[in-house]
């Protein structure tokens, strides 16, 4: 409907070289190249959420996240793309300045609704109020979960791990993603087993672990593949103070990654995540593909809160 797909599998040696893997080693999935409002790894659970949305009839798309949610930009370029209204609510006070993801809600036309600082896992609840509100204004709303990450949103990710198989022609790969509300992690989890997916936690929901581990049975539930074995293998090391806050680590990964090879990683997620690559041991990363997963973000490098830090002396 609106996502460029299948999305590029690039070489990345430069950047491979400099993280001490042989050439051919390690790639980069380019779902930072998706399409949809600059793209990014929302446009995938999109492409199968807002298709539902529209065979039942529905005519307004409701979601929630943080105040420099990518997931309510893609939401809200989706919902204009197909003709759809588009309510979005954020667990923030009004922000002073209307910047990155902000901006562009605005410009898509979404309506924007300020709950205050309340937990992420708390806002599906507030989605679930408008959705009543809607209602008994005679609409028919679309509730989409924090991040688009209901079973159906997430089973979108399966077939991006079809993709990255296809694409190595073989099986040995390790992927590595940044997991936030867990929906990326677990379509690919689903896919290719928890033993070949390695996800970097933002720090966006209080359980990961628990999250991934029951998105991933549901995802191969509704597409019929095998129930998971093990357990979501998940690293929490990268955080820093909380969700978005700026790392040293994030810092360092984003310059690497522009400086190797003009790819461009964001503050919240995949910076985080490819910081969650440099650490973990070569000793532990075996496989003959490893696979970053660039799953876009890149207004929130735009924002004013980031300039001292993406800009200060090394
Ligand atoms: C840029 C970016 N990367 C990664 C993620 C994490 O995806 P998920 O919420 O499916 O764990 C998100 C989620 O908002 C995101 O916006």
């Amino acid at each position: 409907m609106f996502a460029h797909l299948p999305t590029p599998l690039e070489r990345a040696d430069r950047l491979g070289a400099a993280l001490g893997f042989e050439p051919g080693r390690l790639w980069v999935k380019r779902d930072d190249c998706t399409g949809l409002a600059t793209g990014g790894n929302k446009a995938r659970k999109l492409e199968l959420l807002v298709a539902d949305a529209l065979a039942r009839g529905c005519d307004v798309l409701v979601t929630a996240g943080g105040p420099q949610g990518n997931h309510a930009r893609q939401t809200a370029a989706a919902a204009a793309r197909t003709g759809m209204g588009c309510v979005l609510a954020f667990n923030s006070n009004p922000p002073s300045r209307t910047e990155s993801n902000q901006l562009l809600d605005v410009i898509f036309g979404a309506d924007r609704r300020f709950v205050g600082p309340i937990a992420m896992d708390d806002l599906n609840s507030v989605v679930e109020l408008i959705a009543g509100e809607l209602r008994a204004q005679g609409r028919k709303p679309y509730v989409i979960p924090v991040g688009g990450s209901s079973p159906l949103g997430a089973s979108a990710y399966v077939a991006a791990a079809d993709e990255i198989l296809a694409d190595l022609g073989h099986d040995d790969v390790q992927v590595i993603t940044a997991t936030g509300s867990g929906g990326t992690q677990a379509g690919l989890a689903a896919r290719l087993g928890h033993e070949r997916v390695l996800g970097i936690d933002v720090g966006a929901v209080a359980d990961p672990i628990a999250t991934v581990r029951r998105l991933t049975i549901e995802v191969a539930d509704l597409r019929g593949l095998p129930a998971p074995i093990g357990e979501p293998r998940i690293a929490r090391d990268q955080i820093g103070e909380g969700y978005g806050a700026a790392t040293r680590a994030c810092l360092g990964a984003i310059r690497l990654a522009a400086r190797t090879e003009g790819l461009v990683l964001d503050p919240v997620y995949s910076g985080k995540a490819m910081a969650g690559l440099m650490a973990v041991p070569r000793s532990e990363l075996r496989a003959r593909a490893v696979v970053f997963l660039a799953t876009g973000g890149v207004p929130a490098l735009f924002e004013s809160r980031y300039e001292e830090w993406l800009t200060g002396t090394e």
